[in-house]
């Protein structure tokens, strides 16, 4: 038998995926260690291996196969556009993707005012103004702290995750329209569902089952 490697999101996404595993008997306690340096981890047993990547890189490694199974945000499958599978909706890391802004911005985005969105994801951004909404607007890309752009007067309005939405909150700003709601996911890499197909889809059928418990 060989290894099915799982490519996991670093962070809170990967430590609920473990959570998750463990549910359906797959382990890795190495992983759990936060101190450790190591990349990969083997499940020697269950012939598994595992590694932590940066959100955005999982689909990557999907797609060329040096992951089997990727566990990735919607967000990031959206805005990287990558030839996968997506399989199954695990139901954590629930977030809505939303245009926010300060009040006075609903005006400019209701008149389709050419304005500017500052944003983390700008495919995400794209597709939604242009295609859904045939507006035109300047998207500015950023890498982290959005909510400055529209507070230091770099852009009108921004497009981010709203988790609990406290930091919209503490910074005056507020959602003004909902993209898309958001989630983990499992993604699989499509020569791998074919070749590995009965250990893939047993694993994603105990993931269902536990999921449909929970
Ligand atoms: C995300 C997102 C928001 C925040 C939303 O940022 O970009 O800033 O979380 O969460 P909330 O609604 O619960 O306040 P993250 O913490 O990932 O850091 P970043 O600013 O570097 O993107």
């Amino acid at each position: 038998m060989r290894y099915l490697t799982f490519a996991l999101t670093k962070g809170r996404l990967a430590d609920k995926t473990l959570d998750m595993l463990e549910k359906i008997g797959i382990t890795c306690e190495e992983m759990r260690d936060k101190d450790t340096r190591k990349l990969i981890f083997v499940n020697e047993e269950q012939k598994l291996k595992f590694f932590l990547a940066k959100g955005p890189d999982v689909p990557t490694y999907v797609e060329y196969g040096a992951a089997d199974i990727g566990v990735v945000g919607k967000d990031t499958i959206l805005e990287e556009n990558r030839q996968i599978y997506e399989v199954l909706d695990l139901g954590f890391g629930k977030c809505r993707m939303c245009v926010c802004g300060p009040s006075k911005a609903e005006e400019l985005l209701k008149h389709h005012q050419l304005i500017r969105v500052a944003t983390k994801y700008p495919n995400i951004a794209k597709d939604y103004f242009y295609d859904k909404k045939h507006q035109t607007v300047e998207i500015i890309k950023l890498n982290g702290s959005i909510e400055l752009a529209p507070i230091v007067g770099l852009s009108e309005v921004i497009v981010d995750i709203v988790e609990t939405g406290s930091t919209l909150k503490e910074n005056g700003l507020s959602v003004l329209e909902e993209i898309c709601q958001l989630s983990a996911r499992m993604v699989v890499n499509q020569v791998s569902m074919k070749m590995e197909n009965e250990r893939i889809s047993r694993l994603i059928q105990r993931l269902r089952d536990v999921r449909q418990q929970s």
